[in-house]
């Protein structure tokens, strides 16, 4: 009998930001991501017949490794679908990520993701049932991670309260890289962010914020006006990160190299009136999104950043 699943779930960056929530991690506003699979984690499952307990390791080979208080909601989440697949069983769970976490390159999406979907083929092959269907796999994966239920839609993923599904750009494809000034663990966890932004001032009206500018994207992302999403794109991270500056206590991410880089590619915009959409996740890091016809954009920008930072996608 097999005893091995083995799943995979890329990170997703989102250009209309998640950021406050309610219980069961229901969005305060809707959401729209691209998620990239070169930005992966893959997790592996083993049913463990001789223990009672489920246990996290690290990969085989990967020098990754997860704090306690990490491995422990991990493993929670496990716990959780178990329980809503009503399993008993137990496992040993081990993951790696192919890029550097907790910096703001949406690692816990991709874990969460790819947990729930190792999880979820376990349990219907050990209960020899029909697999789940996607959205509901999202669905269970928010619980765990809230933005982990758009890395189950590729390219594009859009997340509303409970519902999140695909959604698409009909010819609109995207090269997505990270300029990674730093890749340091942050201090500030988006648990503890998605608390503190309440205590903003800035926090009223940030659903109501968040809705145009989706709505605003969509309709322009359909129309082809990119000059129109990129001030859209940029708005909104610079949105979220001003929720963490006005917080009480105030908090950040945004460096002096994260600054460069802004302002860098702001300049490009300026001088050739076409450049990448930009934004930022809860983390010191730059992604930019160009469009696959930006070669000559794509080359020059991530020639001069990477004289001075690592580029990754
Ligand atoms: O999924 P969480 O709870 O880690 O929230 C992360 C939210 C942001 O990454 C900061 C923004 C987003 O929409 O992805």
């Amino acid at each position: 009998m097999n005893n091995l699943w083995q799943a995979e779930a890329p990170a997703n960056i989102a250009l209309i930001k998640y950021m406050g929530k309610l219980p069961g991690n229901i969005a305060t506003n809707p959401s729209l991501s691209f998620s990239n699979i070169n930005f992966k984690t893959e997790v592996k499952l083993e049913l463990r017949c001789e223990d009672k307990k489920d246990i996290w390791m690290p990969w085989e080979d990967s020098g990754d490794l997860l704090s306690e208080k990490e491995s422990d909601r991990f493993l929670q989440h496990l716990g959780f679908i178990k329980n809503h697949y009503k399993f008993n069983g137990f496992f040993i769970v081990r993951s790696r990520n192919n890029f550097p976490s907790g910096c703001g390159l949406a690692s816990s999406a991709s874990s969460f993701a790819a947990l729930t979907m190792a999880a979820a083929q376990a349990i219907s092959s050990l209960k020899q049932t029909p697999p789940p269907p996607v959205k509901e796999l999202a669905s269970l994966s928010r619980h765990g991670s809230g933005s982990s239920c758009r890395s189950f839609f590729m390219p594009w993923g859009f997340w509303d309260g409970v519902d999140s599904g695909p959604i698409s750009f009909p010819g609109i494809e995207i090269n997505h890289f990270v300029v990674t000034v730093s890749s340091s663990k942050k201090d500030i966890s988006s648990t503890e962010a998605h608390k503190t932004v309440r205590t903003s001032d800035l926090f009223v009206g940030r659903e109501r914020r968040a809705e145009k500018r989706l709505k605003e994207l969509m309709s322009s992302m359909s129309t082809g006006d990119w000059r129109l999403c990129y001030n859209l794109v940029w708005a909104d991270f610079w949105d979220m990160h001003a929720l963490f500056e006005t917080s009480n206590p105030s908090f950040g991410y945004i460096s002096d190299d994260s600054m460069f880089v802004l302002r860098v590619v702001r300049s490009y915009w300026e001088k050739h009136n076409d450049g990448p959409l930009v934004t930022m996740d809860a983390g010191p890091n730059v992604h930019l999104l160009f469009r696959r016809d930006q070669t000559l954009h794509q080359n020059e920008l991530l020639n001069f950043f990477r004289e001075k930072y690592l580029v990754l996608g």
